[in-house]
């Protein structure tokens, strides 16, 4: 089925030509109530979308779509462990790592349930041992920072949160996230740490990739050096990964690893082993409440009719603006400085699942898919970027994220802060006309100049307090929200083939950088001359 030859799709189309003139002004004219009504919850996130560009039409219009696309099938059938990630024939099931212990759930004939619980009983022993000192280094001093080298989804979720509940971590423990292959990443993070007290958690789903696999032989010869010896490895390294053959060949002692699951995609397993780093530094007791807010949204999106369903109203506002109206970016605006990770995050959650070009069956796409997401925490963005928000020519749809209760409660701070928020979107929706700008004394030739436009649309999400449960909750919103969007544009939004090709080409030319000799480079005239000026520069 292509969706956009499809009555429902035709439909919105119409419906589109009707509400791209209409004004944010003036749908909340003829609607008074709407900023009181077009409002959710689901657990504690209180969401309104009333500064969106539609009426209750589109709402109809934008859920009779997602049934047309299948929407409450597909999630059905990701809960039920189909293999709904197609190209690479598995299942995906990041929702049954969080769901409560005793839910038997039987994929391709293994309790997949049995087996997360399983897994995280063993973090929980680990993460007490590590917390309470009882895990020492080799000279028997207790481990005081915990490393986690890993990339992408083995890496962004556990950084992003370690973040956000800084104020629910161990302050006497240290946990740092080494990604990049550039060597400043691994020099940096561990130059002020003490090898005696440092413990790496070497974090790959694959246990193939690249930078991790360096980084990892970096950081063991870093220990090596520091006087240890091989023995010293296995009180200093454990794994986490689906490859045991791999994590064994690497010489990590496989009882120090953590499993997971081909079913659990890189960007979706935050909440697997891949936690461990964030479960050492926040204890069990908090990871646990983390998983319980992700399950309580998970919960929201499997069992909400699709109209309240707030993911999947996000996912249609989503589609909304990228097809039908042109929008590519959209802005994330966390109002936590706690948070300030969490746009990176959201970029591989969005970006690597639902950057694509052809549907499920193979066809290219008939619309737009995927969305540039990009932002950071207010009030800083305000003081950067929000002129273009405000006054620039691009359609930006942005979610503004705030709190009720600040984790630090120092004078009027956090009133000033959200103050700020609930001012931005209004301002983004709202604008100033060139009258009002008039009324206020302006000179008629700068009138033009100080004029907003308003009506760019946002979604405020706020929730009581950033804790682990709020911050589980947030993240599956945003999972399902992509979900929604990848049914939507019938696209795999759960296979990375994009990124295969510029790893095999880099391991291709890797020798050709290395080498003393001058080599033979058989690559296109631009990749030839970078390479030799870059070999001039390293005098080769
Ligand atoms: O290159 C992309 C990617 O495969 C991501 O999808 C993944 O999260 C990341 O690399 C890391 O992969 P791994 O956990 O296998 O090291």
């Amino acid at each position: 089925m292509d969706i956009t030859a499809t009555d429902e799709w035709g439909a919105l189309a119409a419906h589109h030509a009707t509400i791209e003139g209409a004004t944010l002004r003036q749908l909340f004219s003829d609607d008074p109530g709407r900023g009181h009504r077009l409002t959710g919850t689901a657990g504690d996130l209180h969401v309104d979308w009333s500064k969106h560009r539609v009426t209750d039409e589109t709402v109809r219009l934008l859920a009779a779509l997602a049934e047309r696309a299948g929407l409450p099938e597909r999630i059905e059938a990701m809960f039920r462990g189909e293999h709904i990630n197609t190209t690479e024939d598995r299942a995906v099931l990041h929702v049954a790592l969080r769901a409560p212990a005793g839910q038997e759930l039987v994929v391709d004939g293994q309790d997949v349930a049995a087996d997360v619980h399983e897994v995280l009983a063993k973090m929980r022993g680990f993460a007490d041992r590590v917390r309470s000192g009882e895990w020492t280094g080799h000279t028997g001093e207790r481990i005081r920072a915990v490393v986690n080298i890993g990339i992408g989804g083995s890496d962004l979720g556990p950084a992003m949160a370690y973040t956000a509940l800084a104020d629910y971590s161990d302050r006497g423990l240290t946990a740092r996230f080494v990604s990049n292959i550039d060597p400043t990443d691994f020099a940096e993070k561990t130059r002020d740490l003490d090898p005696a007290t440092t413990l790496f958690v070497v974090c790959s789903k694959t246990f193939t990739t690249l930078e991790t696999l360096t980084n990892a032989t970096a950081a063991r010869d870093w220990l090596l050096a520091s006087g240890a010896d091989e023995s010293a490895v296995a009180k200093h390294f454990v794994a986490v990964s689906t490859n045991a053959d791999a994590v064994a060949e690497f010489g990590i002692d496989t009882e120090n690893m953590f499993g997971f699951w081909d079913w659990v995609g890189g960007r979706y397993s935050f909440t697997s082993a891949v936690g461990l780093a964030l479960m050492v530094a926040i204890g069990p007791a908090g990871y646990d409440e983390m998983l319980a807010g992700f399950h309580a949204v998970d919960e929201h999106f499997r069992r909400t009719p699709l109209a309240e369903n707030l993911p999947v109203l996000q996912g249609l506002l989503n589609v909304w603006y990228t097809s039908f109206f042109g929008a590519q970016t959209h802005a994330v605006l966390p109002y936590s400085q706690y948070l300030s990770r969490l746009p990176a995050y959201l970029q591989q959650l969005t970006m690597e699942s639902n950057g694509k070009s052809v549907t499920w069956d193979g066809e290219p796409v008939s619309t737009t898919t995927g969305e540039v997401y990009w932002g950071e925490p207010g009030t800083n963005g305000q003081h950067a970027f929000h002129q273009l928000l405000h006054q620039g020519t691009s359609l930006i749809p942005s979610d503004f994220i705030g709190f009720g209760e600040p984790n630090h409660d120092i004078g009027d701070m956090h009133d000033l802060l959200m103050a700020n928020m609930f001012a931005q979107s209004a301002a983004l929706a709202f604008g100033k006309t060139a009258e009002e700008v008039a009324a206020d004394g302006t000179a008629a030739d700068v009138v033009p100049h100080k004029v907003m436009p308003g009506n760019r649309p946002s979604t405020t999400i706020l929730a009581p307090k950033l804790t682990p449960s709020t911050l589980g909750q947030l993240v599956a919103f945003y999972e399902h929200t992509v979900f929604t969007e990848g049914v939507i544009w019938q696209i795999d939004s759960f296979d990375q083939w994009g990124v295969e090709l510029g790893k095999v080409m880099a391991r291709q030319l890797a020798p050709a950088l290395t080498s003393e000799d001058a080599p033979e480079i058989d690559q296109d005239d631009s990749t030839v001359a970078l390479v030799e000026h870059y070999r001039r520069l390293r005098n080769r």
